[in-house]
């Protein structure tokens, strides 16, 4: 049998560059070496792309930047070539039958790279160009729930160059609108970098001005006081969703330090609910990620709403995060799909999903 030729991309130059590794470390070691020839890109933090030839294990630490075997390469928009370009070393093409980028963020999660991937004609696991760009920008993500009837918290989005004329009455228009606390959000990021929770005028100037200096876009929610659900979803054309979690955040609302530095935050998998109430969740996670045009997988999030029981979407992740603890393949794996059999899943999705349409 001849072996799938399989590129993994990891790193990004992106502030979730550091989980974006140990999500790719991860995923090697479930990659069966009986049914796929892998190939390695590392792309440093400062954007350059490296073909890695060394141990899953050096990519968690960040030590697989120094390795002295490491190549520049590039994966080539010409799509008559379907490979990398390697340079230096032994040159030359490598052909590839499916990229399997495992990136997050900027630059990976938002439909750049994305761009390449269809330029250059090989087919890659995970969300096309458009359901990248929108599920990764909050404002355009709101838009979109919106347009389908999804419940989620009441908002506004602040353009730089508008605020900047008029700061107080933007700032008197948040107060109004949404109520302490208010929560601050860069439209484009994630892993929490650059969001706030104000609770009075002062915490919102501070945080409104931290917000800009992530994006020229932000977006500002009134606070949604309920539990955090999480579920994955799985598919092209037919997407399934699976159990839903919930996330026990170890400090006042899921920041990048309860994130990935406070060993305190706790998934419960799958989450105490009513049948009814998971049941939704899955129903309206896979709504939306088809309203998107999704394809692959996504994380999707959302808050059950204590004041009232009801089901608020917060935000989809097109590339979530990928490690052996990580809220997507542990919820699949609570569903009867182990690991392993989620990759296979994957990447057979890619491969059809880029082969020819059905007549
Ligand atoms: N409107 C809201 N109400 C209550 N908590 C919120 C709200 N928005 C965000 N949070 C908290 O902040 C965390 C990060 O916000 P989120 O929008 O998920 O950003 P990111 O894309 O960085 O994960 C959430 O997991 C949640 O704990
Ligand atoms: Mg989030």
């Amino acid at each position: 049998m001849m072996k799938t030729r399989i590129c993994v991309v990891f790193g990004g130059a992106s502030s979730e560059h550091e989980v974006s590794c140990v999500s790719a470390a991860s995923v090697l070691s479930h990659l069966s070496p009986d049914k796929y020839e892998i190939t390695k890109i590392g792309i440093t933090r400062d954007g350059r792309w490296l073909l890695y030839p060394g141990s899953a294990d050096a990519m968690k630490t960040g030590e697989w930047e120094k390795d002295p075997g490491n190549l520049p390469c590039s994966i080539l928009p010409d799509r008559t070539v379907k490979g990398v370009m390697v340079l230096g070393g032994d040159p030359g093409i490598r052909e590839l039958d499916c990229i399997f980028p495992v990136l997050h963020g900027k630059n990976g999660e938002d439909g750049t790279i994305q761009g390449l991937f269809d330029l250059s004609g090989i087919p890659y696991v995970g969300c096309g160009v458009l359901a990248s760009a929108v599920g990764m920008d909050k404002s355009f993500t709101k838009l979109v729930a919106r347009s389908i009837g999804v419940t989620q918290a009441e908002y506004l989005v602040f353009r730089h160059y508008e605020f900047a004329k008029d700061p107080e009455g933007f700032l008197a228009e948040a107060e109004a609108k949404l109520g302490y606390p208010i929560f601050v959000k860069p439209a484009n990021a994630g892993s929490s970098v650059g969001i706030s929770k104000a609770k009075n005028r002062g915490d919102l100037e501070a945080a409104v001005a931290l917000a800009f200096r992530h994006d020229r876009k932000i977006v500002l929610e009134e606070t949604i006081v309920g539990r955090e659900l999480e579920t994955a979803v799985l598919g092209n054309e037919e997407p399934v969703a699976a159990v839903v979690g919930e996330v026990l955040p170890a400090e006042e609302f899921y920041s990048y330090d309860a994130k990935y530095n406070n060993a305190a935050s706790t998934l419960v998998i799958p989450a105490e609910l009513p049948a009814g109430v998971s049941d939704k969740i899955r129903a309206t996670a896979v709504r939306i990620f088809q309203a998107l045009d999704g394809r692959g997988l996504s994380r999707v999030d959302f808050f059950l709403r204590e004041k009232d029981g009801e089901v608020v979407f917060n935000e989809i992740n097109t590339l979530p995060g990928f490690t052996d603890i990580s809220m997507y393949s542990k919820l699949f794996d609570a569903a009867g799909v182990p690991y392993g059999e989620l990759v296979d899943r994957l990447v057979a999705l890619a491969l059809k999903e880029h082969g020819p349409a059905k007549a």
